[in-house]
Formats: structure tokens, C-alpha cells, sequence
């Protein structure tokens, strides 16, 4: 670890240097990993001529930098090329759609093509003079600073492409546009949208995809036929800066999507990640049949910060996404291939979390780990009665730890720990009870990482993040699972129902002085039934010394 860069990921995607957002047009093409990225070449803050960055891996865990994809180089996006998705064509070539800003500032849709498709890393993508494909314009009162990030595209049962596109009115309706093409070239817009919900503001980088109702496999996003799917949109709401899902029915014939519950914009509202998390984008991964998930973890620094170290943002890890048996929530686990980086394993059976206790986890090295852990709760009915004037699990969680006094929790792990705790970002559980009129109880679990205590610099955003995670606390255990990469802390509750992303800057708890913990700060004992943590390897990230990146 460069003792100048301590932030910098051993595991988590970053460029060498720069800044970088959204994860753009994910695929797999021949067998090669490829993930596209906003890129600004010229610093560390963002850029409207931002470019398209390009990695590719054979395991989605090392990366090998690649020249950017493409660009600004022709009136329809010499002010920029932003976020856009791939599409691999029946004939198995890929095509990128992404957002132009024009000659005159306008948001258009543009496309890419690679130049050699027989070459499986597609260093070369040329832009036909078609473009743009799709413009706003007074006639379909699109406002042209409000028309982005066009989605994967997919089949009709009429043989059609469709494609959507997010969008707002001036009356904060968003909306996700679609359009229909023949020829994947000439697109014209429908009437409807596919879907919108008032008062939500500018949708960008909508994601539309299917899960298979009957297990973990993923969907290929133009298969149709079979009962047996729901679809998902996800919409990246500007005015909250979360991602935010739904889960529905889409009907082909009318092509409108339904969702099963209406969008509430609230803290409870579905969401992908609820901590530093925005931007998010699937794709369907045919070698292993699964549906993949990246998404941006952008920095919780000031800028001149980020100036200073000469970069920002990272990639959460690639998670795997599915529906869960329910029906009724997403479920999401670091892709299997982490497993490559484990080396030194520690192990803990039926360990007693006593009142008030904090245990060290010795071993590996708590600044670059894997770790999973099941607990118990004793005696439940301990549990405080929740103030029903608490429904936002963000500001229970950022409630002072030292005033919270609790029947159950908070209970959980502190990460990036300095040896007298000094610093540590704690990821917690504590678990209250609620009478409903008929006087059953309800228990509830909400899920913490807090960052209040991260770092000795006050001047990073410290906020604390929460869900609930809808387990039964009663008849379940709790599981949780963490992974910790020096300046970010990415974690699963209750077998990834909620997942919540930190970034923190620690001073002291760097490197090889960095510590992790259990932690029980509740009134009742709760049992570690099992942990597993384990020392994770660096992986190769975009190492100029193995390519040159330019
Ligand atoms: C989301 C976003 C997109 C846009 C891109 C520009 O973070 O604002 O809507 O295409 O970033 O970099």
C-alpha cells in the first residue's frame, strides 16, 4: 500500500488515476469481461466532456486498462459522451447506444460500432454519420437537458427493438421514453412512455431487466415467452441520488410497464443500496447465466481532497442480482469470483456476544477482508418498542451512539477500527418490536453503517445510513456480510435484502493499523453462531505497467 494514496482499493474497480462515475455498457463479449466507465482524462473532478474509460477482464476481479472507447469527436456529442448501455445483436455483435451532448448542448442518442468485431476486447468503436439517432425536439417536448442514458435494448414479439430513454417534464413527472426501431438505426418514438410517476423529478440511467420467478439464474433481456419472469426498472432519482426500484409486469402488447406497488418516494422506498451508491447498471452474463450489477461509489470527500490525491469514484463489486422467492424484493451477493482473493481464513463457532462486549477478530488483515457472520438473538421480546414516529431507518442510525441505550443492538461489526477506537465505521443491527391494533407483535430489523466516527477529519461527509431488512428476527438468524477496502465499506444484510455502501477516510486505522471487531452494545446477549473473515489479495486494477493506459 502506497503510504501517500492509503484510499486507494486493493479490490474495488478504479482508474489509475481521474475521475470517474457511472459504469457504462457492461457485456461479455468472447468470453472478455468489459466494463466502459465515465471518464474525465483531464482531473479528478467531473467534466461535461467527459469520454468513455474502458477495462476488460476474464473474471470481472482483475482489470487490464484499455484506451478510452470513444470520444467527443463529431457534432452530436462534441460536448460530451455520457452514460449508455450495450446491446449484443442476434448476430452476436455488440452495439452501443449512449448519450451526445451536441454541437448545441443538447442531449441526443448516439450509437457506436466496433470497428473489428473478431476482436474480442474491442479497443476500436467508429460513430456512422447516422447519428444522432434520436433528438429532442419542440414537436415531442422533450427538454434537451433532460434526455438520457439510454437503456440496453430488446426484442419485440414484432420483432422490433425497443429502447427507453430517461426524461423529465418541467412538472417533475419522471419518465422513461421509449422508442422502437426495426433496424436498430432509425428510431422513432412512441406515444406512451413506458412507465412514469409524478413528482419524482429527472429519471437518469434507467435499467430495465427480467428475473426468473423460479431462482438465482439471470434472464438475457430480450427473452420472452416464458411465464415464468417479473421485470425490474431501476431509475436513478437527481433529486435524492439514489438508485430506487420496482418490481412489475411488463405488457408486451401495449408496452407499458406495471409495477406490482406504486413508486412511494420515501426513506423506505425500494432502493439498490442504501448508502453511497448511484447510477447503476445490469447486464446479462451468458457464460454463467447470471445477472450482473455494477454500480458508482462516488466520494464522501471535499473535491479539493480529491484534487489532492488526484482521483474519485469507485465501482461497488460486482454483485450478482436476482429475484427473491417472495416475489417481492431484489436480492444481491458479491459475485463467486471474490473468492479467488481469499487467502488467510479465521474462523469463529458459537461465540457468546455478551452485553456491552467488543471482540477482536485477529488475523487478517482488517484493512483488506471478506467477512461473514450469523447471528442469533436471545430472549427477543427484549426488544425496545419502537417510537412510531421512526420511520426513517437513516435518522435512527444516525442517532448518537452514546445516548442509544437498547433491549437488543446495536450489535454488529466495527471495520477500519484504530486500536483504541479512536476511528471505526461500525455496520450494525439492533431490533425493535411494534404492536399493530390487534396486539400481535412485530419485530423489525434495521441495518446501520455509520460513519460518524470514521476518521479523525471532520470535513468528509459522516452521514449515517439505514434500512430495515424484512426478516423475522423471531424464527431467523441475521446474517451479515462486509467487504472492506480501505476507503470503502460495502455491506450485505440478511443474505443481501439490503445492501449499504460507505466511503470513509480513516487517518489513523490505515493499512496494518487498521482492526475489525464484534461489537454488542445492547442489554442482552446475541450469538455469533458463526464468523468467517478473511485477509482478500489485491487484485490487478488497471496496473499501467501491464498495458499502458492513455
Ligand atoms: C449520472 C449522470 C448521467 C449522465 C452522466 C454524465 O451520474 O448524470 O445522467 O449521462 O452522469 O457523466
Amino acid at each position: 500500500q502506497d503510504l501517500d494514496q492509503p484510499y486507494r482499493t486493493g479490490y474495488h474497480f478504479q482508474p489509475p488515476r481521474n475521475w470517474m462515475n457511472d459504469p457504462n455498457g457492461p457485456m461479455i463479449y468472447k468470453g472478455i469481461y468489459h466494463l466502459f466507465y465515465q471518464y474525465n482524462p483531464y482531473g479528478a473532478v467531473w467534466d461535461v466532456r467527459i469520454v468513455w474509460g474502458h477495462s476488460t477482464s476474464v473474471d470481472l476481479v482483475n482489470w487490464t486498462p484499455q484506451p478510452p472507447a470513444f470520444s467527443p469527436s463529431q457534432p452530436s456529442d462534441i460536448n460530451g459522451c455520457w452514460s449508455g448501455s450495450v446491446t449484443i445483436l442476434p448476430d452476436g455483435k455488440p452495439v452501443i447506444l449512449y448519450t451526445g451532448i451536441d454541437e448545441n448542448k443538447s442531449q441526443v442518442q448516439n450509437v457506436a460500432v466496433p470497428v473489428n468485431v473478431s476482436d474480442p476486447y474491442l479497443l476500436e468503436w467508429s460513430k456512422p454519420p447516422l447519428n444522432p439517432l434520436m433528438t429532442p425536439n419542440a414537436v415531442n417536448g422533450i427538454d434537451p437537458d433532460r434526455f438520457r442514458d439510454p437503456t440496453t435494448a430488446w426484442l419485440g414479439l414484432d420483432g422490433e427493438w425497443r429502447v427507453i430513454v430517461g426524461s423529465s417534464t418541467d412538472e417533475r413527472r419522471g419518465l422513461v421514453l421509449l422508442y422502437k426501431s426495426r433496424d436498430f438505426f432509425n428510431w422513432t418514438q412512441s406515444t406512451t412512455p413506458l412507465h412514469y410517476e409524478d413528482l419524482t423529478g429527472m429519471w437518469e440511467c434507467p435499467d430495465f431487466f427480467p428475473v426468473s420467478t423460479t431462482g438465482s439464474d439471470g434472464v438475457e433481456t430480450s427473452s420472452f415467452g416464458q411465464d415464468e419472469v417479473k421485470y425490474v426498472l431501476k431509475v436513478s432519482l437527481i433529486e435524492t441520488l439514489h438508485d430506487y426500484y420496482t418490481i412489475g409486469s411488463y405488457d408486451r402488447e401495449k408496452d407499458l410497464y406495471v409495477p406490482d406497488l406504486g413508486f412511494v418516494q420515501d426513506e423506505t422506498a425500494p432502493r439498490l443500496d442504501y448508502g453511497k451508491y448511484y447510477a447503476s447498471k445490469t447486464f446479462y452474463d451468458d457464460d454463467k447465466k447470471r445477472r450482473i450489477l455494477w454500480g458508482w461509489v462516488n466520494e464522501s470527500s471535499p473535491a479539493k481532497d480529491d484534487i489532492k490525491k488526484g482521483w474519485a469514484g469507485l465501482q461497488s463489486f460486482p454483485r450478482k442480482i436476482w429475484l427473491d422467492e417472495s416475489g417481492k424484493e431484489l436480492l444481491q451477493w458479491p459475485i463467486e469470483e471474490i473468492e479467488t482473493l481469499r487467502g488467510k481464513q479465521v474462523n469463529w463457532h458459537n461465540k457468546v456476544l455478551e452485553a456491552g462486549s467488543t471482540l477482536q477478530v485477529h488475523g487478517v488483515t482488517a484493512a483488506q477482508a471478506d467477512v461473514e457472520v450469523l447471528f442469533k438473538v436471545n430472549e427477543i421480546e427484549k426488544a425496545d418498542v419502537i417510537d412510531p414516529s421512526w420511520t426513517d431507518p437513516q435518522k435512527i442510525c444516525g442517532q448518537d451512539e452514546s445516548s442509544v441505550k437498547s433491549g437488543i443492538g446495536p450489535f454488529g461489526l466495527k471495520v477500519l477500527a484504530s486500536k483504541d477506537m479512536e476511528e471505526y465505521t461500525s455496520v450494525y443491527f439492533r431490533i425493535f418490536k411494534s404492536n399493530d391494533t390487534n396486539k400481535n407483535t412485530k419485530y423489525l430489523v434495521l441495518m446501520c453503517s455509520n460513519q460518524n466516527r470514521s476518521s479523525l477529519n471532520d470535513e468528509n461527509d459522516k452521514s449515517a445510513f439505514g434500512a430495515f431488512v424484512a426478516i423475522d428476527p423471531s424464527h431467523q438468524t441475521i446474517s451479515l456480510r462486509t467487504l472492506i477496502d480501505h476507503s470503502i465499506v460495502e455491506s450485505y444484510g440478511g443474505g443481501g435484502r439490503k445492501c449499504i455502501t460507505s466511503r470513509v477516510y480513516p487517518k489513523l486505522a490505515i493499512g496494518e493499523n487498521a482492526n475489525l471487531f464484534a461489537f454488542n452494545k445492547g442489554t442482552q446477549s446475541v450469538d455469533v453462531l458463526s464468523l468467517s473473515a478473511w485477509s482478500l489479495k489485491s487484485a490487478q486494477i488497471n496496473d499501467e505497467s501491464i498495458s499502458p493506459f492513455i
